[in-house]
């Protein structure tokens, strides 16, 4: 793979699509060619599949049936938009990734660990991001802004829950970020967008080099 892959984890409200957004930003800024992603979805048919998790859609079914539909979304992503875009070059910077279903649908839905094993394997194979970003506020600050953002509308499946789920959720990110400390940085998200901009750019820098990325041509359609 040449390019490099860059995912943003996190419970609700902690600013991971603000965060993405911006580094692709700075890097498109640099000469680096993006894919900005996101999941689940990030392609067509990983699409359909989000709409039907979000809503609620597949809830009555069990986790069981969530987990093995987002390892199908998954699937389609890195298929159809992850592999080609990290084969031509480019970093893809994605907003969740395979660490949302281990502590989403593992580490919380309580999964049969060699039914995630299995789905992660299927699905992720040997691909793993280069850098994770877990960001981290206190489960009622991440809920005050997920619901400022919703501006009055209804929460999604998952923001629904309450608050104990939405604790445990930061705690079951904290502990996976600690397990793989070469590849997570945990950043305290409930500072100003700025310092944590900073401290995410200062990461990146440090460890993956974008100003010696290679340029990538992006050949425009005839
Ligand atoms: P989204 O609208 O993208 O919200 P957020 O801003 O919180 O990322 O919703 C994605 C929801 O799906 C979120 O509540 C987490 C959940 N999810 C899982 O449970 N498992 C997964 O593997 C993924 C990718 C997401």
């Amino acid at each position: 793979m040449r390019g490099k892959f860059i995912t943003f984890e996190g419970g609700e409200g902690t600013g991971k699509s603000t965060h993405a957004a911006l580094l692709a930003h700075r890097l498109e800024a640099l000469g680096v060619g993006v894919l900005l992603t996101r999941e689940p979805g990030g392609s067509p048919g990983a699409e359909v599949i989000r709409h039907v998790l979000l809503s609620g859609g597949a809830k009555p079914f069990g986790p069981e049936a969530e987990a093995i539909l987002f390892a199908a979304a998954r699937d389609d992503h890195i298929q159809c938009s992850i592999l080609p875009a990290l084969a031509a070059g480019k970093w893809v910077v994605c907003d969740r990734f395979a660490d949302s279903t281990r502590v989403y649908q593992g580490a919380l839905g309580k999964l049969d660990r060699r039914l995630m094993k299995a789905l992660e394997r299927i699905s992720v194979g040997a691909l793993s991001p280069n850098l994770t970003f877990v960001l981290d506020v206190p489960a009622a600050l991440g809920q005050e802004r997920a619901a400022r953002r919703r501006d009055g509308g209804s929460p999604d499946r998952f923001e629904a829950e309450g608050i104990e789920f939405h604790e445990n959720l930061r705690q079951a990110y904290l502990a996976l970020a600690a397990s793989e400390p070469e590849r997570c940085v945990i950043v305290d998200a409930s500072r100003t967008k700025g310092e944590v901009a900073k401290r995410i750019w200062a990461a990146v820098n440090s460890r993956l080099h974008p100003a010696t990325a290679p340029f990538v041509f992006e050949k425009t359609p005839a």
